[in-house]
């Protein structure tokens, strides 16, 4: 059983060693961004870059840049220099699923603006074809939620709720997470479509087209995709 703790730090150092002094760097969420967020924060304080700002995804990223000295700020309309984030999926094209942990809205509205997105997973994110083992986690607004399942339902989307206690997951901006069971063969660009056009949601974990590069680890090394 390879250890995947080792393997996501070793798929995240590469992709911190692409940022360069006075880039404004996207910082990803999840178990993967953290080790990228945690060697950029080493670099910055060993002095390797400077003047390098933090956009965060999460909540939980901007803490933890914070805590290790790395300046964020809030998205606004310029452009990322660089963007590093983990993915739930990744498929032969570089196109993703995302947001198995809750942040696929920020992670959207931060990666869209970046000049690159570099994404670091373990070998065990990629995948053959999309949904092939993650579900499509689509974020849906709080109010009239159950009418939203309903007419994803009509796409013929299975799934449920996030709900890991009592209570539905709430996502950093307040809304729910539809955990979609994605069918056995469909084009994942009039999926997008269909999902976003479907009212009450807000955001799909589909990043498609977005990355320019990742960097996988497995027991046999590192891996880059592009
Ligand atoms: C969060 C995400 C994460 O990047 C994705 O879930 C991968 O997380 P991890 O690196 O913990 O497996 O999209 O919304």
């Amino acid at each position: 059983m390879p250890d995947l703790e080792a393997l996501k730090e070793q798929a995240a150092v590469p992709a911190a060693l692409l940022v360069e002094s006075g880039m404004r760097v996207g910082l990803g969420t999840g178990s993967t961004a953290k080790y990228a967020i945690l060697e950029l924060g080493r670099r910055l304080a060993a002095g390797e870059v400077r003047g390098v700002v933090g956009v965060a995804t999460s909540d939980a990223s901007e803490a933890l840049a914070r805590d290790l000295g790395i300046p964020v700020e809030p998205l606004d309309p310029r452009p990322l220099d660089l963007a590093i984030d983990g993915a739930d999926e990744i498929d032969p094209g570089l196109n993703l699923i995302k947001g198995l942990g809750g942040a696929l809205l920020r992670e959207k509205l931060t990666e869209v603006q970046a000049r690159r997105l570099v994404i670091i997973a373990d070998h065990t994110k990629v995948v053959s074809r999309l949904g092939e083992k993650a579900p499509l986690p689509v974020e849906i607004a709080r109010f009239g939620f159950l009418s939203t399942i309903e007419r994803l339902r009509a796409l013929g989307l299975g799934g449920r709720l996030r709900q890991p206690g009592a209570q539905p997951f709430v996502t950093d901006n307040g809304n729910y997470i539809f955990d979609a069971a994605l069918p056995q063969a469909f084009d994942p660009a009039t999926l997008e479509r269909q999902v976003k056009g479907t009212l009450g949601v807000v955001e799909t974990g589909f990043f498609l087209g977005m990355a320019e590069l990742a960097f996988v680890a497995s027991p046999e090394g590192v891996r880059e995709v592009r």
